[in-house]
């Protein structure tokens, strides 16, 4: 093990759940780990306080004269559930060939945790760097960066740069460079169908009463029709479509649809009539039922009208798509659709628009080529189908584009259990973070 994995395994294991309120102390505990190495690196770090969990910024030496970078990560996880399908403790970091198992290893304790080594490595070998460095590392991205918007506004002077580097998305496949120049964005929100004011028995009552979790199924039928488009009135509206070059470009990658199934293990793709399936995960919208429950869950069965039943629903969003507006026209969408004899309670929840930001702008070429040294080839270039909405919160706030230079790979099962990341990205992100700056200074 060399130190710097020995150190990278430290970060690892703090249980840093930011939704889980369980693990507010082992989130503020991994903001304290970060603090003291960047204080071992003379960085400065700064821990602010938030309502939620702690913002920090670590700053190198100003020197005049030259571009300010920002470096965004987040140190906040996923939960591990469900946690028998773990084959090692999600929280013990495990090397298995080139491969570090553990809850967080990729998104994103791994892609940011490469770029402070980065910088401590050229600290080490040069006493400077080519650029100034500020890095911003929050601990609520799993949860909607709630606090980080107005931290950014409070602080938008101390924190000017002239652009954003981000390692949080993916790489088509080992070893081949990525720039991602487009995110979808999320909106999400939870609905619940109350019948009953009791469970009733499902053969005194049934037939004559509505059932919620039927009402749910049939909500929930109404979101798409049978070529995949979603059918709430309006959704696609503002929708920005993909333009030639960019279907073009995609078209010319490795076979999505292929990979996708195999990624996946689906027996069969299914999305909307007329898109690759490259297309639709990183240029289209969509209507996801992301949990759905009512009713009797447990063995055998039990004849029982639920009083009630749920489903938390999430769109992903293109330009120019408002989320707010597409929450809006989806709880009006549900509401129309409930039956007389039920009511219905939307509560909507965190949301953030899509991005995409100009790749062969001069920033995005920097990028590029820093990518082509860290890794061999010519740069690949994608959008994406994750979000990370704070993206779009510092081009409006900060002024500036992001480039996102991703290090997950399509097996490192972010969010799932046995998340993974490789040694060959940790090592390929300190080359990354090296080149880049280089290239930024210009
Ligand atoms: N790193 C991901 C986003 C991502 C994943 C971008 C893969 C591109 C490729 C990020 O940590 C994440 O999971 N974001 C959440 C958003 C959030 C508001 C909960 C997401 O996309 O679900
Ligand atoms: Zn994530």
């Amino acid at each position: 093990m060399t130190p710097q994995l020995t150190e990278f395994f430290e970060f690892l294991r703090f249980p840093s759940i930011s939704t889980d309120s369980r693990h507010r102390e082992d989130v503020r505990k991994c903001a304290g780990y970060l603090v003291e190495k960047f204080n071992r690196m003379g960085l400065k770090p700064e821990l602010h306080e938030t309502p939620g969990h702690p913002i920090i910024v670590a700053r190198s030496e100003v020197k005049p004269g030259r571009p300010t970078v920002l470096i965004y990560g987040h140190y906040d996880v996923q939960p591990v559930d469900p946690v028998s399908e773990w084959s090692t403790p999600p929280f013990e970091p495990t090397l298995v060939g080139d491969k570090i198992y553990c809850r967080g290893a990729t998104d994103n304790k791994g892609q940011h945790f490469s770029h402070i080594l980065g910088v401590e490595e050229t600290l080490k070998a040069h006493g400077e760097l080519p650029v100034n460095v500020i890095f911003l590392l929050e601990g609520e991205e799993e949860i909607g960066s709630p606090n980080l918007a107005p931290f950014l506004e409070m602080h938008k002077d101390s924190l000017k740069c002239d652009v954003c580097a981000v390692s949080d998305t993916g790489m088509i496949g080992p070893g081949i460079p990525t720039m991602t120049y487009g995110l979808r964005g999320i909106a999400c929100l939870e609905f619940k169908i109350h019948g009953p004011t009791l469970d009733l028995h499902s053969g005194v009552y049934g037939g004559a009463v509505p059932n919620p979790a039927t009402m749910v199924a049939r909500l929930v039928s109404t979101l798409h029709n049978e070529f995949g488009k979603v059918q709430i009135p309006g959704f696609y509206d503002s929708v920005v479509d993909l333009e030639p070059w960019e279907r073009a470009m995609w078209a010319a990658l490795p076979d999505g649809n292929a990979a996708t199934i195999a990624e996946t293990g689906v027996h069969g793709l299914w999305g909307e009539a007329g898109y690759t399936a490259l297309e639709q995960r990183w240029g289209r919208p969509t209507a996801e039922v992301n949990g759905i429950g009512g009713g009797y869950q447990g063995e055998g069965s039990k004849t029982v009208i639920p009083r009630e039943a749920m489903a938390k629903l999430s769109f992903r969003l293109v330009p120019d798509q408002n989320p707010q507006e597409i929450l809006a026209l989806a709880a009006a969408h549900l509401k129309a659709h409930c039956p007389d004899s039920c009511r219905i309670e939307v509560e909507l929840g965190h949301y953030g628009p899509a991005y995409v930001m100009d790749p062969h702008s001069a920033h995005g070429k920097a990028a590029q080529r820093a990518l082509q040294r860290a890794f061999s080839g010519e740069p690949r270039l994608i959008r994406e189908g994750g979000s990370i909405p704070i993206i779009q919160a510092i081009k409006n706030i900060l002024g500036v584009d992001s480039l996102l230079l991703g290090l997950a790979l399509p097996d490192c099962q972010i969010h799932a259990p046995n998340e993974s990341f490789t040694v060959s990205n940790f090592e390929g992100g300190i080359r990354l973070n090296r080149a880049l700056l280089e290239e930024l200074a210009g």
